[in-house]
Formats: structure tokens, C-alpha cells, sequence
């Protein structure tokens, strides 16, 4: 009976779900004027420059700008944080005012929709035009490898093929605005701890198969920016590394367009000459503080004229960066461009792209049937962040307005129903139907965070769930915690992310039934971080420290990290070791059910054939409507090399009423069985047997087919 009552409210409730596919077709973006066009005209802009206005290109202007040369009609151009949208420092607030805060990128590759990751961007990309910024510092791409790095949340989480489709369809979105999109870190910039004073060793197999994959598909979508890491790697700073900038990423990559670096990343004017980067920053600074003055003067445009005079370096070399800077800017035509504030009147659209991707990306992890909380008539919300906005901060910060916090989402839909209380005392708990429990961590660049909770917090949930059996945990955070203390006791759990202004609309809705959560994680969570392929980045002996104050410090000794877990990232690592994650990676709970079937493919991929077609059957077999995301896996059982148990090769969403059933298709290319050999710098396809695994997470396989690969 309470089941028919359910469904017939979900019928009239649910009314949010979106029905747009993620996109058919991508198609990557190209600059109005063709790099040969841009070329000619940013050569005679070059010509007519004196060797001074050249010097004063090379690096940045003001923390965010570029240089301009008024009598050439070159304006000076504005570049802003962040890839969750715009970060309102005084000078673009005084211009619009106000710009919308979008929830963090974590939660937008939880969504599993590229075409939310489209929509994103265009949104974003419009409120650039708005305050007449050119180009975005984002998106950032690096890959998760610790739970605790502190900036998990501007990324796109531990696969390579989920973020890959997310980031090219961001860059798209972006780009089509006209607003220039930067792909950073480059590269593996994967965790924040002494981020300036590690050293990241890695193997060319793992650069390839795990850490490139993301930059390639934005480079190849047509991104014009690319920014290079605050690490060194195997020796060298990024921002000052030939094999970083020049080898790997021009030359490999087959990227064309500016290259900057991070703020106060180079160190070494010639090295950074001699490296590839275009456009150093951010050269002169607003406000220089101690730690900035500590760095001293290693810049290559201060020291520009004197290397010149000494012959340490030639005009050739400073041509080349600025040939770039202005080849770039003319691509984009952004030197013709003036605000167009009537973008303005578009925020509200934005607005709903960023509560649409929230109602996507919010991931059930846990439910024991208590949600949705309907016929629930006694609720508590509480928690640390249940009255506030939770955010991760640094330069990906963006302060939004409207804020909805998770009380006033609450308070619009159960009404009376709901009461929040700051400290709950023992009996209105005990007498509350349902006690929700917002809580969280504070992510930020510039440093980690623990992954264990505080204990204070720990304790409060304990003692809740020692007193009502129906606590709903909503976390806020940019990656994984630990949730060992308390899984078993808790009812549910709702990972919210960072939702921006107006996601916890949609974390209430998910609570209330009114949306049908289909999130899924785009990370696996351990149990115990020593569980984690990244375990012992930090020196033993050394403490973490959740705070800015070394960040700046690059006296302190360096750092090696090695990763040597090699290509086994993620679930890769888990799968492999065997070891049980605590949520595996794809892990996602709705409100309905579904059914596979059917698979249906070849049994052969033919020498002569590129692409390999996958279909198989999904049936919504519950009493809601829901979306479920499908998503295969390959994996080869015999092989020269180590190659995980499964790696990620496609995936779906796909919309169902109750008891609809599709078919789908998902398409592989022979390059999705390969693996990259160092010895012949390749991808590499060993024929024989392959298995294909269709599931609704890495540890959810509904169906397996063997294949042969010739
Ligand atoms: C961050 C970059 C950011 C830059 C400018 C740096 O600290 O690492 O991601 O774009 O600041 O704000």
C-alpha cells in the first residue's frame, strides 16, 4: 500500500528528471581564425613591437592580465579563476555585480552527462563575456590519486575515459562563448601537500594510460590555454621543463596554442626561456606579500634585458613566446572585443544549469529504504553546514548569491514537517522521524586535508545513530572520507559535493522524492586511507598541514613522490590488489531499479575493422521513473604486460519511465584494448581474447561477453 502511495507521488513529482541525452555526436571546436590566419596577423603585429613591449608581454600584468600595446590596438586581456565558474575578486565584481556559483566539477562528473558538461561550460563561458574576461583559468583536469588532496573537487575524478568525455565537452562549451578555456595542471599536480616542493616521479606508461588521456581529449576538443603544474617532475619544474612543455606537450600532444605558467611557478629565467612557455605569471603583482618577496627575482621578464645584453638568451626566443600570446589572441579575436553585458540577462538560465547538474551529480550512497523521507512528519536538519553554503576554497572559490543553504531547501518543500536545530538535545532526536545531518570537510588549494573526520564529528553521529536508528547523512566534500566509523549505523547517506548556490534545492528534492538521484561516483572510496594507491605521498615523519603557510616555501627540502602504483589508479587498484573499496568507483543508488540484457556484440574485432559496436537492453524494473548510467569495461586476462582488471571504455545515461526498456549502443574503438608500450613510444593492441563487462558500477557487472581481437 505505502508503495502505490509512493509511486503515484513520485508520477506527479518527478516531473524534474531531464530527458536530453548526453550528446550523439562530438564535434570539437575550431577558433574563428584558423591558426595559418591568426599566424600572419599576429607576425606583423610582432614586427611593428619594440624589444621593450615585446619583454613586457612575456609575463602577466596585475595578478590577471595580460600586457597591452594601445597604439597596435592591443588591449590588455583579463583572465580569472575558475573551472565552477566565476571567482569575484573586487575588479570583476565592480563590472557585473554578481555571477552564479556552480556545484564544484566533481559533482559535474558525477552527473555521467557530457552534455551537462556542455551546458556548464556555455554557462560559465557566457558570464565570462559578461565581465569581458578572455580567457578562463580552467578547467582543471588532474586526476584523483589521493582522497586527501585538497583540490579534488575542481577536478573530474580517478578515470581517465569519464573525465576525458566530461572535459571535452566542457572545453567545447566554453570556447563556443568565446571565453578561452585553460586546461590545468600540466601535469600531475595531484595533490596540494608542499604541491611546490614534490617531485613527482612517474613512468612513461602511467603518463600515457592515466595522467595524459584528460589533456589529450581537451587539447584535441580545441582548447587554446594550457596552464603547467606548481610540481617538478622527474627533476624539473613543470613550468620550466623542455620535456614538460616542449616534448611532451607540443610536440606529443600536438598542442599549438598559450602556454602559461602557474602563479609563481618558474624559477629559472633561461630554463623557462628554453622550455616552451609562452606567458609567465603573473609577472607584476598587485600586492606582494613576504613570502611572494621571499622568492626573490627569478623571473624571466625582469631579467629578460640582461640575459638579452649577455647573450644568454635572443630576441628569436622572446618573438616565440610572443608570437603565441598574440597568435592565440587573434584566434579567438578577442583583441575586437568589447563586454557584452547582455549576457547578464541570462544568469537566471545559468542558474538552472547549475541546479540541473546538481539533481544530476548528488550521489545516493547508502539507503536502507528511508528515502525518500516521504510520510516522514517529524524531520531535523542539522550538522555544521546545515545553515550555511559549504564551499571548497582557494582560487577556484566562487562566492554565487542566492544562497541556498540545505534548511531553507528543506524548510521550502517539508514545511512544518522539518525543524532545524542547531544542538539537538537527546530527546528531539529520539522523537524526530528522521534526523539529517549535514556535515563536511573544507577542501582548499594550497593544502590537504585528513581523510578521517574530525572525532568531534564522528561522535555526533554516533551518538545520534545510538539514539535513532534514521539518521541521513548529507556530506559536503571534494572527495573521499572516512566513513568506517559509522557506515553501518547510519541509514543513509547523500554525497552532496560542494552543490554552489542552489544545488541543495536539488539535495532536497533528492531527500523529499521529488528527483531520483543518478549520480554516480567518478571515485572509488577506500575504507582506510591506507588502503589507497597513493598512500605515503607524505614523507613519514612529517605532519600534514591544513594550512597555506608553506606554500610558498620553496626552501624546504624536495620531495619525491613516486607513483608506484603505476597505471593501477582507482579502481584499477582496488580491482587489482583486491582490495574492497568502501564505494566503488560508478557506485550510485536511485529510487528504481533496472534490468540489463541482451548484450549483444560480435564476437570478433577484425584486423580491418576500427570500431566495435556494443548494444544491450536496460529496463527500468521499479515503480519511479530513473536514469540509470551504463557503463562497460574491458579487460584483457592475458597479457605481455599488467593490465588492470577493468578499465573504462564507455558509458551511457539513459532516461526510463517504469517499465520502459531501450536498447543502447556503445561504440569501442580499436584503441580502447590498447595499452601504451614505452619501448616503442605507442599504443599498443595485443590480439587474443578480451572481456567485455557491462554493469551499473566497476563492482555492479550485470553482464560479460569474451570477444577476440585480432
Ligand atoms: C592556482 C591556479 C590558479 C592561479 C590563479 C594558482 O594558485 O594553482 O589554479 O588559476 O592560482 O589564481
Amino acid at each position: 500500500m505505502e508503495i502505490q502511495i509512493l509511486a503515484a507521488l513520485f508520477g506527479l513529482l518527478s516531473c524534474n528528471l531531464t530527458k536530453e541525452e548526453p550528446m550523439k555526436t562530438f564535434k570539437s571546436f575550431t577558433p574563428p581564425l584558423s591558426y595559418e590566419q591568426a599566424d600572419s596577423i599576429a607576425g606583423e603585429l610582432l614586427s611593428k613591437m619594440t624589444i621593450d613591449e615585446k619583454i613586457e608581454m612575456i609575463g602577466g600584468h596585475h595578478m590577471f592580465y595580460t600586457f597591452g600595446v594601445e597604439r597596435l590596438g592591443i588591449p590588455p586581456l583579463l583572465m580569472s579563476d575558475a573551472t565552477q565558474g566565476i571567482r569575484m575578486l573586487p575588479h570583476i565584481k565592480e563590472k557585473i555585480g554578481k555571477s552564479v556559483a556552480f556545484p564544484c566539477p566533481i559533482l559535474l562528473s558525477s552527473t555521467w552527462n557530457p552534455s551537462l558538461a556542455y551546458n556548464y561550460a556555455k554557462s560559465i563561458g557566457e558570464e565570462c563575456r559578461a565581465a569581458n574576461i578572455s580567457i578562463l583559468l580552467g578547467p582543471g583536469v588532474n586526476i584523483y590519486r589521493v582522497s586527501q588532496n585538497g583540490r579534488n573537487f575542481e577536478y573530474f575524478g580517478e578515470d581517465p575515459y569519464l573525465a576525458a568525455r566530461m572535459v571535452e565537452n566542457y572545453i567545447v562549451g566554453l570556447q563556443e562563448t568565446g571565453t578561452i578555456a585553460t586546461l590545468k595542471h600540466f601535469m600531475c599536480n595531484n595533490h596540494e601537500y608542499h604541491r611546490r616542493t614534490t617531485n613527482v616521479i612517474v613512468d612513461e606508461r602511467t603518463l600515457h594510460e592515466i595522467y595524459l588521456p584528460v589533456f589529450k581529449a581537451g587539447i584535441d576538443a580545441g582548447a587554446m590555454a594550457v596552464m603547467t603544474a606548481y610540481n617538478q617532475i622527474n627533476g624539473e619544474y613543470c613550468g620550466q621543463s623542455k620535456y614538460v612543455i616542449t616534448d611532451i606537450l607540443r610536440n606529443e600532444l600536438g598542442f599549438k596554442w598559450l602556454v602559461m605558467s602557474d602563479w609563481w611557478s618558474t624559477f629559472d629565467p633561461i630554463k623557462t626561456i628554453n622550455s616552451g612557455l609562452d606567458l609567465e605569471m603573473p609577472g607584476h603583482t598587485i600586492e606582494e606579500s613576504p613570502a611572494i618577496k621571499a622568492l626573490g627575482d627569478p623571473y624571466l621578464r625582469t631579467n629578460a634585458k640582461k640575459l638579452l645584453n649577455d647573450g644568454k638568451i635572443t630576441e628569436q626566443q622572446i618573438d616565440r613566446m610572443v608570437r603565441s600570446i598574440l597568435r592565440t589572441s587573434v584566434a579567438m579575436q578577442l583583441y575586437d572585443r568589447k563586454a557584452d553585458t547582455s549576457y547578464m540577462a541570462k544568469f537566471s538560465d545559468h542558474e538552472k544549469v547549475a541546479l540541473e547538474t546538481a539533481r544530476e551529480g548528488v550521489v545516493l550512497l547508502k539507503n536502507n529504504g528511508i528515502l525518500p523521507l516521504a510520510g516522514k512528519k517529524k524531520i531535523i536538519i542539522t550538522g555544521d553546514n546545515a545553515n550555511k553554503l559549504p564551499y571548497g576554497l582557494g582560487s577556484a572559490m566562487v562566492e554565487g548569491y542566492n544562497h541556498v543553504t540545505l534548511r531553507q531547501a528543506m524548510e521550502n518543500i517539508f514545511k512544518e514537517k522539518v525543524v532545524y536545530v542547531e544542538h539537538p538535545l537527546d530527546d528531539e532526536i529520539k522523537q524526530a522521524d528522521a534526523v539529517v545531518i549535514n556535515i563536511g570537510t573544507i577542501d582548499s588549494e594550497g593544502f590537504d586535508r585528513p581523510f578521517d573526520l574530525p572525532d568531534e564529528i564522528n561522535q555526533t553521529i554516533l551518538h545520534a545513530t545510538s539514539i535513532n536508528p534514521n539518521v541521513i547523512l548529507v556530506i559536503n566534500t571534494g572527495g573521499g572520507i572516512n566513513m568506517t566509523p559509522w557506515i553501518d549505523k547510519v541509514a543513509a547517506i547523500v554525497y552532496a559535493w560542494y552543490p554552489g548556490q542552489i544545488g541543495n534545492q536539488a539535495v532536497a528534492e533528492i531527500l523529499a522524492g521529488q528527483v531520483n538521484p543518478s549520480g554516480k561516483l567518478p571515485i572509488s572510496i577506500e575504507k582506510q586511507f591506507s588502503d589507497s594507491p597513493g598512500y605515503g605521498y607524505i614523507p613519514e615523519g612529517s605532519t600534514m598541514e591544513n594550512n597555506w603557510n608553506n606554500d610558498l616555501n620553496i626552501k624546504l627540502p624536495i620531495t619525491n613522490v613516486e607513483y608506484k602504483e603505476g597505471i593501477l589508479v582507482g579502481y584499477r587498484w582496488y580491482d587489482t590488489k583486491n582490495i574492497e573499496p568502501l564505494f566503488p568507483f560508478g557506485h550510485g543508488l536511485s529510487y528504481t531499479t533496472f534490468e540489463y540484457n541482451n548484450l549483444n556484440c560480435n564476437d570478433k574485432l577484425k584486423k580491418t575493422e576500427e570500431k566495435f559496436e556494443v548494444n544491450l537492453s536496460i529496463k527500468n524494473t521499479g515503480k519511479v521513473k530513473g536514469a540509470e548510467i551504463v557503463q562497460l569495461y574491458i579487460r584483457d586476462p592475458e597479457s605481455a604486460v599488467i593490465r588492470p582488471i577493468k578499465e573504462l571504455k564507455g558509458f551511457k545515461k539513459i532516461w526510463l519511465n517504469p517499465g520502459e526498456q531501450k536498447t543502447i549502443t556503445i561504440m569501442l574503438n580499436r584503441n580502447d584494448f590498447a595499452y601504451w608500450d614505452p619501448s616503442i613510444k605507442s599504443w599498443k593492441v595485443e590480439p587474443g581474447k578480451f572481456i567485455l563487462m557491462v554493469g551499473s558500477s566497476s563492482r555492479d557487472i550485470r553482464l560479460q561477453k569474451e570477444i577476440e581481437v585480432e
